[in-house]
């Protein structure tokens, strides 16, 4: 296998969005390659705290073997999902964070490695985790009902061709269990009409989509994860989250307007958002790292409500 390169996505306007200064504390919930998270570094200064999660134990492995190549300053990192980030924050002591990184979905090193099962592109075991939970995409796909399989690709991957698709996965495994990516590949293709064949890639690729975001609760995550890291946020604290698809972005949009001026929340604070609309790659960026094309970033700055 050729070596595998994550190229952070929209660095620049990450860190000129949520101005990282000396001795804040950072926590980047989705560690992956640590391309945001050493970005952060050499703003934090020796004085400030830098906490790495990721739900995969293959990032923080990288991650520790990265460090020693690091500038001075305080570092954790941990495996743990989103929903488990707020109990280890409280176990390490942590009383509030000036910064808060989500860069959501998967890192090339999950997906361009076959042997995890994310990439429509290669064969590979139907797998699809994420972290080192037990779930398999192999058991969903050959145990969830036809109906179940329609709203999942309809829903989460937003396929127009979801329930001839669910279909087809049905009567596929029939005939024999769907276990590798290129069967499952197949049983998608077999679905698609002829006038629809030239956007095969865009279908296999939604439907990957949604069978991994259940595979890894991923919506229920992001939920419990977002409302855990607004919570730990300080005043003046800024949070930050790149999305890769509407269903992330929604999420995000959706929870920092009800916390916003104008939101249901009334707690004492406000989410301010940092730019009207999300951040998207220039074409510079572009041109270096086309997987950035769909990346959309969204920062917020907890502010105390006027008048409060
Ligand atoms: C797009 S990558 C992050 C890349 C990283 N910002 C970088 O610069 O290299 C997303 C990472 O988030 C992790 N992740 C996704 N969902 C998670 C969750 N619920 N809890 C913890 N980590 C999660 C994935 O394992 C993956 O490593």
């Amino acid at each position: 296998m050729n070596e595998i390169v994550h190229r952070p996505a929209l660095v620049k306007a990450v860190l000129e969005l949520m101005q990282p200064q000396e001795g804040e504390t950072f926590v980047d919930f989705t560690l992956g390659g640590t391309g945001h998270f050493a970005a952060f570094l050499p703003h934090l200064g020796p004085e400030g705290t830098a906490i790495g999660f990721d739900r995969d134990p293959a990032a923080i492995a990288r991650a520790e073997r990265l460090q020693k190549n690091w500038p001075p300053c305080r570092v954790i990192l941990r495996q743990a999902r989103f929903s488990e980030a707020e109990d280890v924050l409280e176990e390490l002591g942590v009383v509030g964070i000036d910064l808060a990184l989500f860069d959501l979905g998967v890192s090339a090193f999950q997906v361009d490695d076959p042997t995890r099962g994310f990439s429509y592109l290669a064969d590979g075991p139907l797998s699809m985790q994420m972290g080192s939970d037990k779930k398999k995409a192999m058991e969903l796909v050959n145990g969830l009902g036809e109906r179940e399989l329609t709203q999942i690709i309809s829903k989460l991957g937003e396929e127009r061709y979801a329930k001839r698709i669910a279909k087809s996965i049905v009567r596929k495994r029939e005939e024999a269990p769907i276990n590798t990516t290129l069967q499952l590949v197949n049983a998608v293709d077999r679905a698609v009409p002829p006038k629809a064949k030239r956007h095969l890639n865009a279908i296999r690729a939604r439907v990957f989509q949604s069978i991994r975001i259940v595979t890894n609760d991923e919506m229920d995550e992001l939920h419990t994860g977002l409302l855990g890291a607004i919570r730990y946020l300080l005043l003046g604290g800024r949070m930050g989250v790149i999305s890769w698809q509407s269903l992330e972005d929604r999420k995000a949009k959706h929870t920092f307007k009800l916390y916003g001026p104008k939101g249901e929340k009334e707690q004492e604070w406000v989410l301010l958002p940092a730019t009207r609309k999300p951040v998207t790659a220039d074409p510079e960026e572009l041109e270096e790292n086309r997987r950035a094309r769909s990346a959309k970033l969204r920062v917020v700055t907890k502010v105390q409500r006027e008048g409060a």
